[in-house]
């Protein structure tokens, strides 16, 4: 039997219109009764009640429930860290409802995720760095999700990759301690690079001189990452030019500073002409990246480790001789522009919105749904005519409709090139699931047309000053 106290925390924004259902907590005649505390908002959650022994309490499907360890820490200051450490031992479990949902009843639009079919994209794509002999230190900036993180995790990933500070507070704050920030380094974030390298082990990006000499300044043991520009063309330094071996050698200068590695992201892969130019992209990206290492131990820098990746390439490369890691982010969830390039199969796509045809006008030829640029992005994908998004058959069949395409958006209003009736819910498969993804508080998630689970999607932004960088985190 359990033995404990528990209290209800909501994480905020919860809907609380679900049913009731009815959690016994078991007894404890030890213990002293802590209830109804009023509510007490930290971070993003917010404990709705404590509870005692013997006590029958009521909780909604969604909350999550944690034990007594949790509440003592919880009634002192450090509130953030004992629920971070309480998704651990004291983590008791999330209330389920005992309704069962189904895609039809969700409220549209929902950004809908197959259990199913991530769970195999982790294992496939791990599967591949294992064999391929590197580690894999996977892109969370495509679902912002600590859930899928931890899927992450447990199939095998080592470290993770961000793109924002935010990401890596949300990361941190759960327990990652190896977060590689593979972005160049933004000054006026540097308060923020100072506390999160208190914290755990954390990577800053640089491709210039410049960047150096700003880290140095802070006189603080920062882990330091220069960007090689594979032929991409957007940051980086050029991997053959004489300034990559000038940041190196400054690098190691430094009392301060340690190259802890060299990274380099062939998103090129994504403008080329057919998988084999994909597998000669990833080839080249490698190459680059193993001559650049080579050029740096030449001249007496250890380049610490090299670290490269983008979905195409890292979902057909053949040989990775020479590399230590790669960073793919996309593979977790795939799209239909990774379909496109050949990337993977329509099969392997995880995430799809779920909308309603809310204006329709017999005659017209298409119709108008909820699923405008504040959902799917306004990203036209690799096809040519140009569109937002394919439509499926129907609701449970995995295969496209031949002809309905989400052909505009406005802010919420997207307009289908086929005519269905007001009500008609319809399922899209976006062009780009990172930036769809970006445009949701959280994932549905499905185990076939079973709604098992809602996921939180970590993506506030702007918090750079004090206030937010407390607030931002699950922790
Ligand atoms: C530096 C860096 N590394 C890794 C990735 C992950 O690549 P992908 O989105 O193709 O999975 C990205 C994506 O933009 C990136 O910018």
């Amino acid at each position: 039997m359990l033995d404990y106290v528990g209290c209800i925390v909501r994480p905020a924004g919860h809907p609380f219109s679900v049913a009731v259902q009815n959690v016994f907590v078991p007894s404890n005649q030890n213990r002293v009764s802590l209830l109804v505390a009023s509510q007490y908002v930290a971070n993003d959650l917010r404990v709705i009640r404590f509870i005692g022994p013997n006590a029958a309490f009521r909780a909604d499907p969604g909350d999550l429930l944690f034990a007594n360890k949790t509440i003592s820490m919880a009634l002192g200051s450090q509130l953030a860290l004992s629920l971070a450490e309480a998704w651990g031992q004291d983590y008791l479990g999330r209330v389920k409802s005992k309704e069962t949902k189904t895609l039809e009843g969700l409220p549209t639009p929902a950004l809908v995720l197959d259990l199913d079919v991530l769970e195999s994209n982790l294992r496939l794509m791990q599967g591949r760095a294992d064999a391929l002999g590197v580690r894999l230190r996977p892109h969370v900036k495509t679902h912002k999700c600590l859930e899928i993180g931890d899927l992450q995790r447990s199939a095998g990933a080592s470290g993770i990759t961000v793109s924002t500070p935010e990401e890596a507070r949300a990361f941190a704050a759960h327990g990652v301690t190896d977060i590689l920030w593979a972005f160049p380094m933004i000054p006026s974030r540097l308060r923020e690079i100072l506390d999160l390298s208190d914290r755990v082990r954390f990577g800053v990006t640089v491709d210039s001189l410049v960047a150096v000499e700003t880290l140095s300044r802070t006189e603080a043991p920062l882990s330091v990452w220069i960007e090689l520009d594979c032929g991409y063309g957007r940051s980086g330094v050029p991997h053959e030019s004489p300034a990559l071996i000038e940041i190196g050698r400054r690098i190691s200068e430094t009392s301060t500073l340690e190259l802890a590695g060299c990274l380099t992201h062939a998103g090129h892969t994504y403008h080329a002409e057919s998988p084999a130019h994909i597998v000669a992209l990833a080839e080249e990206e490698r190459r680059a990246m193993v001559e650049a290492g080579q050029r740096l131990r030449e001249a007496g820098v250890d380049p610490g480790t090299l670290s490269v990746g983008s979905t195409p390439g890292m979902s057909l490369v053949q040989d990775l001789t020479g590399i230590d890691e790669v960073r793919p982010g996309n593979y977790a969830l795939y799209d239909y522009t990774q379909v496109c390039l050949g990337s993977c199969g329509l099969e392997r796509c995880a995430v799809t919105v779920l909308a309603t045809v809310i204006s329709s006008h017999p005659g017209r030829g298409r119709c108008v749904a909820d699923c405008g640029a504040a959902v799917l992005s306004k990203d036209l994908g690799a096809e040519t005519p140009a569109h937002f998004g394919r439509l499926f058959s129907d609701l449970t069949t995995a295969d496209l409709d031949p002809a309905a395409r989400v052909t505009s958006v406005s802010q919420e209003h997207g307009t289908i090139s086929t005519e269905y009736s007001i009500g008609t819910k319809i399922r899209i498969l976006p062009n780009h699931a990172c930036l769809t993804v970006a445009q949701f508080d959280h994932f549905d998630v499905v185990r076939g047309q079973t709604v098992v689970d809602r996921w939180k999607i970590w993506r506030s932004r702007g918090a750079g000053n004090q206030e937010g960088a407390r607030r931002d985190g699950p922790g």
